[in-house]
Formats: C-alpha cells, sequence, structure tokens
C-alpha cells in the first residue's frame, strides 16, 4: 500500500498517470486530473441550505479519491434557482452549513469546489422525480428572468425580461455568492454559462433579441458574462481559480456555436478565467445532440488548441484508459466526470491502481484496499 503511485515506462524511468498526476491552478494544486462534474441533488429543505445528504454525497467522492469535487449549480439568488429545492448562496445560514462538507472534503486530501449559477428562464421547476415541470407562481415556483422574453419551450413561463439595472443586480449577486462561497471554505470557484442558463442565455442569438448593449452583436452577447467573471474576480482572492463552464455550441442552426465559444474564451482568459470546463446544448428544445463516449471531446482540444487556456473534458467519460488517453493526447487539462462517480464514488481508486498499479485508499479502508490483498501493518487482530 505504502508503494508510490508510479510506474515504469520503456526506458525504465518512473512515471505516473497523466490522470493521477497534480494540476497547478493559481494558488491551488489539484492532486489529481479527476473532476466531480457538478450535479444537481434537488435536496434541500429549505430556502437553499444544504443538508446531511450533501456532505455524505459529496464527502464520498473525497473518499473514492477525486481530486476536484464540485457542488451542485449553487444559486445566487432564490430565482436563480432551478427547483426550489437546489442550493443557494445567498445567505449567512447557507454558508454555516456549507462549511462542514468544503472542511470534510479538504480533510481527504481533495479540493472542495462549487459552481455559482442563475438559472435564467430555466429557473422554478420540479424535481425529476416529481417531474420537472415548470412551477407556476400560484404553485409556489416564482417569475423567471431572461435577456428576452422569449421561453425555453411551450411548457415553461414566459420570462420577464431584465432591465439593465436588474442585470447590474445579478452580476453583483454573482461576485456576492462567490465571496460567501470562499468563505464557506470553496478552494475552486466555477461559473455556470452552460446549458441554457441566463448567462447561456445571453450568448445565444436565439435566446437574446435585446436591442441595447447586452444584445446583438457577439461582443454584446458575451457582456453580462464578462461583466459577471470581472465581478466574480475581483471579489475572490487573486489565489483562487476561476472556472467556466460553457456550452461550446447548442446544435441549433443559427445559434451559438464552436467559433463564437472560441472568441468567448479568449476574452474569458483576459478576464481571468483559469480553465474552460467544455459541455454543450441545454439551450433549445430543438437541438440535435447524440451524446456517446467523448462527445464533448473535440470541443475541449479546439479551445484548449486555439485560445491557449486549460480545458476540462466531459460527458461519457468512464473508463481510466480512456480519460488517460484525452490527456496524454492534450486534448484537455482535466476530466470531469458525473454519472460514473455518482454510481461508483471509489471509481478513482480503481482507475489510478489500473493505471499506476496502485492506489491512495484513505487510511480507514486499507485492509479492504485491492480485493483484501493488504498484508501491511494491521492486516490482522
Ligand atoms: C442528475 C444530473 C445533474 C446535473 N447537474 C448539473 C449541474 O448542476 N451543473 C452542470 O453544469 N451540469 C450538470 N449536469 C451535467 C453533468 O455535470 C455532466 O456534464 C453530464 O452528466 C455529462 O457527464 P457524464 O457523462 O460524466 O455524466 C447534471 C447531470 C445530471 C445527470
Amino acid at each position: 500500500m505504502d508503494a508510490p503511485s508510479e510506474r515504469s515506462d520503456q526506458t525504465g524511468e518512473i512515471t505516473i498517470s497523466k490522470l493521477f498526476s497534480p494540476l497547478k491552478i493559481r494558488g491551488e494544486t489539484l492532486p489529481n486530473r479527476v473532476a466531480y462534474s457538478p450535479m444537481c441533488e434537488y435536496t434541500c429543505d429549505t430556502d437553499g441550505v444544504a443538508t446531511d445528504f450533501h456532505k455524505v454525497h459529496l464527502g464520498s467522492k473525497a473518499l473514492g479519491g477525486t481530486g476536484l469535487v464540485m457542488a451542485e449549480a449553487t444559486a445566487v439568488r432564490p430565482d436563480g434557482r432551478i427547483s426550489p429545492s437546489c442550493q443557494g448562496l445567498w445567505n449567512d445560514a447557507q454558508v454555516d452549513a456549507l462549511r462542514p462538507i468544503t472542511a470534510f472534503i479538504s480533510s481527504q486530501g481533495s479540493v472542495p469546489a462549487v459552481q455559482i449559477a442563475h438559472a435564467g428562464r430555466k429557473a422554478s421547476h420540479s424535481q425529476p422525480w416529481n417531474g420537472s415541470h415548470y412551477i407556476t407562481e400560484d404553485e409556489g415556483g416564482w417569475k423567471v428572468v431572461a435577456p428576452s422574453a422569449i421561453p425555453y419551450d411551450e411548457n415553461t413561463g414566459i420570462p420577464h425580461e431584465l432591465s439593465k439595472q436588474e442585470i447590474a443586480d445579478i452580476t453583483q449577486a454573482f461576485a456576492e455568492g462567490a465571496a460567501r462561497a470562499v468563505d464557506a471554505g470553496y478552494r475552486v470557484i466555477e461559473l455556470h454559462f452552460a446549458h441554457g442558463y441566463l448567462a447561456c442565455e445571453f450568448m445565444s442569438p436565439l435566446s437574446n433579441q435585446r436591442t441595447d448593449e447586452y444584445g446583438g452583436s457577439l461582443e454584446n452577447r458575451c457582456r453580462f458574462a464578462l461583466e459577471t467573471i470581472a465581478a466574480v474576480r475581483a471579489s475572490i482572492p487573486e489565489s483562487v481559480p476561476l472556472l467556466a463552464r460553457i456550452s461550446a455550441t447548442e446544435y441549433v442552426e443559427g445559434g451559438w456555436d464552436l467559433e463564437q465559444s472560441i472568441q468567448l474564451s479568449k476574452w474569458m482568459k483576459d478576464a481571468g478565467v483559469d480553465l474552460i470546463d467544455t459541455s454543450s446544448g441545454g439551450n433549445s428544445p430543438a437541438q440535435v445532440l447524440k451524446p456517446v463516449p467523448n462527445y464533448q471531446v473535440s470541443f475541449s482540444a479546439e479551445i484548449r488548441e486555439q485560445v491557449g487556456i486549460m480545458t476540462g473534458a466531459v460527458g461519457l467519460i468512464t473508463e481510466a484508459e480512456q480519460a488517460e488517453s484525452i490527456l496524454v493526447e492534450g486534448q484537455a487539462d482535466t476530466i470531469f466526470i458525473g454519472r460514473e462517480l455518482m454510481r461508483n464514488p471509489f471509481w478513482p481508486l480503481y482507475a489510478q491502481a489500473q493505471l499506476d498499479g496502485t492506489a491512495n485508499w484513505t487510511k480507514q479502508y486499507i485492509r479492504s484496499a485491492f480485493n483484501g490483498t493488504y498484508k501491511g501493518p494491521g492486516a490482522q487482530d
């Protein structure tokens, strides 16, 4: 068990896999390149406050050796929640509930991260196990907001078109939410600019038909995202890494696409974003998307190559060798894994054993590691 996480290559040099080598971003060093992708749990009992479920759920990823443990899309204002049970970062009670969760993740050698978000016109929905349907104001939901009064589909509410002052208020809420996140113990912040939520709605010419400086040209459609980055960067310490998840394309003719994502990524890099977490889709029910293994990796590779910024690949990456070759081929700097880590929080330890011939099991589990073949101290009592 005490063998280092290393293997020999043909020249006799000791190497470790890329997946299990550290990644430095600003003042943080992630212990490996496995990141838990943000995954909504829809499980806060009241007012966006995390529960024991969140602690056990995210804690299990840290026990399992995931280097970066990212909390779900966490709303910076009540009207930015996807569902009434989504997590929030707009008050002190929420910060108090998050502290033990981040402390536990850090205690296991993992780095706690949070994705801060505003769901825009896709807010006010029921939990998936209650149908994921739009909740009207009469049913206890709220009026959703967006760049333009265009609903996501015929089943969702017509959003209120944000005024310029209301846009500035949301930007400010992102800055305050990010500061609270740092106060809560998160060591990495990700901005949710993907999947058809508010920032993504601003970016797409299909959902943003404004005629002021927040709509029209690419620069104008990206203004909300870039102003939000500037406000967030100014509200968190210089040493804290800032990530942004984008939808690299919305898979609809005439909509947001990779070329626009590359330009946006250049601007985001200049504005202080350290890594682009490269997802896709979610802004239009008309999207044509066929998820297969690695289906978003080419977006990550293209942005990494053309912009010269670190990227994360995500989407149906489930095998150790698959993740390793994405990194070795220079298509990404880190691998975000969602559903596979949900199914198996110990995935990183098995992947590390497969790639490097050893794994950093937590000491309490040492006697169960490697199918019980451990023979070291305390093997019998
Ligand atoms: C239940 C569930 C919840 C999700 N919640 C979020 C979220 O909060 N933020 C986000 O950016 N993506 C979210 N996603 C997308 C995942 O982070 C991930 O990008 C997607 O599942 C593809 O990766 P995978 O194939 O490894 O699961 C969610 C996906 C699922 C299935």
